[in-house]
Parts: structure tokens; sequence; C-alpha cells
């Protein structure tokens, strides 16, 4: 996969099998961060690209937006996958109270939608994943770009 050139997509199960397709990477290389970011706006397929994704790692966890709970756990070996959505975060007091130093220092796979939320709060190194809609007149297409950062980017 090369990480530096936009990818489209042109419907839901495009945008799964690219975060399917991730996490492929994900298993083959263990020099890969194990945060990835995402960002865009509400509808746009984040989640979408989380289900592709635990679907590679967790195959029996069904994914379901966190909106509320903030955060869902899905079992998988060696390492579980921790799946934030931070839409609904106000404060500093609430990435405390649900915990986010303890879920990172667990060293499961954290996928963080809403991840411009907590910015200050981001691992240096990490995978950030953008998607947003590009033409109007085709409303199920989308533009995902993949950025590996790390701690001198
Ligand atoms: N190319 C696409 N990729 C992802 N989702 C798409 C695409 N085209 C249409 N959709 C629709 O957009 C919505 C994305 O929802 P969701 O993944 O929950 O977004 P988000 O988590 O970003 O709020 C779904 O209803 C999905 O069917
Ligand atoms: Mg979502």
């Amino acid at each position: 996969m090369n990480w530096n050139v936009p990818v489209s997509s042109s419907s839901v199960e495009e945008t799964e099998r690219i975060g399917a397709n991730i996490a492929k990477e994900m298993q083959k290389d263990p020099s890969l961060p194990p945060f990835v970011a995402l960002y865009g706006d509400l509808g746009v397929g984040k989640t979408a690209f989380v289900r592709g994704f635990v679907s590679v790692i967790s195959p029996q966890s069904v994914v379901r937006s966190p909106t509320f709970a903030l955060v869902r756990e899905y079992p998988a070996l060696p390492r579980p996958v921790f799946h934030f959505d931070f839409y609904r975060i106000d404060s500093e007091e609430d990435l405390v109270s649900i915990g986010f130093d303890d879920y990172l220092a667990r060293g499961g796979i954290c996928l963080c939608e809403w991840s411009e939320k907590i910015a200050d709060f981001l691992p240096a190194e990490r995978l950030e994943i953008t998607i947003t809609k590009d033409d109007l007149s085709a409303p199920d297409h989308r533009v995902i770009t993949i950025l590996q950062r790390g701690k001198d980017t």
C-alpha cells in the first residue's frame, strides 16, 4: 500500500476494505504505530473504516459507534482493539474519567474517531486517516489519505 497517495472509495464496502487492508499491514509490520487517529466530518465513514479494520483483527466482534460510551473494546490476540469516539468529549476531565491513559498503557490497538478533539493528547507516533467527501455530484465518493507520523513529523 502506498501511504502517500490518496485512495478513493466509491462505496461503504470499499472504505471497509481499505480499513481491512490497513489492519493487515499492521499485522505484517510490527513497526507500524498501534494508534490510528481518524479525521473527518460526521457521516463520512470513520466507523465504516473501523468496521473493516476490526473485521481483520477481531473478526467475531460487531462494531458499533461508541458515541455515547466513548469507547468500545473488541477482544483479540495478542492485543485487543480499543475504539474511541470523542465527538461528545468536552474536557480533559472526560478523557481522564474514561481512563484514556490506561487504555494507551494496555498496549492494544487504538482507533480514534474525532481525534481533533484530543489533539494535545494523541501519541506522537500514529497513523492519521483522513476521510473527505470530494464530489458533491457523487454522494458515495470519498478520498482517504493515510499519513504516518513519528516523533519528529
Ligand atoms: N464511500 C463510502 N465510505 C463510507 N461510508 C459511505 C460511503 N458512501 C456512503 N457511505 C455511507 O456514509 C455513512 C458513513 O457512516 P459512518 O461510518 O457511521 O460515518 P462516521 O463514523 O464518519 O460518522 C454510512 O451510512 C455509509 O453507508
Ligand atoms: Mg462514527
